[in-house]
């Protein structure tokens, strides 16, 4: 009997492809994914605002923080689960909103979702959802190893249109409103406009079809879209107009820390946007320890940005989180 040890000489004579390596990190996720979209759609998932310091200031600034181990501890009985939101998760990561994941996969968000109760992972739909809200919620509602359920809202500028879709997302099972309070006007993205992005057609936010625009205004950075911008106030409103439990999404200063507690959210999402909003935004690992400071032990906290191995959700949750949102390398694996 021969036994071939390497490579099968048969395999010579009729060369086989060379074997594709195994995905063992997150950047060859990031290869493939560049390698299968169009590089407008790329610019788009990829791109931060302006300069780009908050985007790549969020990563390093996770990568920057040693871990400093401690030996010789007990180390039976280990676990990843954690208590977030009257629930205990099988791990502390949840899929951050991110807008029309159709264009990364025809599937989208329905996809996202079922990949994501799979492995216990918690979702945050984005009001940009390109899959209605009803679906994804169907899709994963009955999995009783899913994480949480939440349903991202952006702000729309008739306070009516926020309570039909909050009401709608109420009677689609989503388990909490994630107001996202960072981006009043979209973010400059250089990258993004220099590819020509626009979604193609046939993707689109489907909730967003009948959503009143603002009036044109010449200067819209100052007369528009700011004019109808949310404030406390409509924090407030918010709250008195759902009967969930209240997140908002983006805040970074320890006063506004402060001053969102006092409104009895349910928790907060620290987060720059993933660098895409506002540049040299500081980065999350900057913030959180900040924000938990000011808040006390007991709000919850999840913070989002650059998070891109076990060891920054370790390091997350040593500076004061009880969960991490994750984002694009979560869109990477889907157009991948
Ligand atoms: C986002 N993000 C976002 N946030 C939000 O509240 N609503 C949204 O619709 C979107 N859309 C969106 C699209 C794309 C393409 C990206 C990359 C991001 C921000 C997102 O929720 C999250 O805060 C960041 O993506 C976290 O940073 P990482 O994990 O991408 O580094
Ligand atoms: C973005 C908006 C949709 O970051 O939140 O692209």
């Amino acid at each position: 009997m021969n036994i071939f040890i390497g490579q099968n000489p048969a395999a010579t004579a009729c060369p086989m492809p060379p074997p594709t390596p195994p995905i063992t990190a997150l950047p060859q996720l990031a290869d493939l994914a560049r390698q299968r979209l169009d590089p407008a759609v790329w610019a788009f998932l990829s791109g931060g605002a302006a300069d780009e310091l908050t985007l790549r200031a969020s990563t390093q600034a996770w990568q920057e923080l040693p871990l400093w181990p401690r030996v010789l501890r007990p180390l039976s009985g280990g676990h990843t689960r954690v208590a977030l939101a009257g629930r205990e998760l099988a791990h502390p990561i949840l899929l951050a909103p991110v807008a029309l994941q159709r264009l990364l996969h025809p599937e989208g968000e329905w996809a996202s979702a079922l990949a994501a109760a799979a492995q216990g992972a918690g979702v945050i739909l984005s009001t940009q959802t390109s899959v209605p809200m009803q679906r994804v919620a169907q899709a994963v509602l009955g999995d009783a190893g899913r994480g949480p359920l939440w349903f991202q809202l952006y702000w729309q500028m008739d306070r009516g249109f926020n309570q039909a879709l909050v009401q709608q997302a109420e009677s689609a099972g989503f388990e909490a409103i994630v107001l996202t309070v960072d981006a009043p006007v979209q973010g400059v993205r250089d990258a993004e406009r220099q590819a020509g992005f626009a979604p193609p057609a046939g993707i689109h936010a489907v909730h967003l079809r009948d959503a009143p625009a603002p009036p044109a205004a010449a200067d819209t950075y100052c007369a528009g879209l700011p004019a109808h911008a949310p404030t406390w106030d409509d924090v407030a409103w918010l709250q008195a107009h759902t009967h969930l439990p209240v997140w908002l999404k983006g805040v970074l200063h320890p006063l506004d820390a402060r001053q969102a507690q006092g409104l009895g959210v349910a928790g907060l999402i620290v987060s720059n946007h993933g660098g895409r909003t506002l540049d040299t935004a500081p980065a999350t690992a900057t913030a959180l320890p900040r924000v938990r400071a000011a808040v006390g032990a007991q709000l919850p906290l999840i913070v989002d940005g650059g998070i891109r191995r076990g060891t920054d959700v370790l390091k997350a949750m040593a500076l004061g989180a009880n969960a991490v949102l994750v984002g694009r390398p979560l869109m990477w694996a889907l157009a991948a």
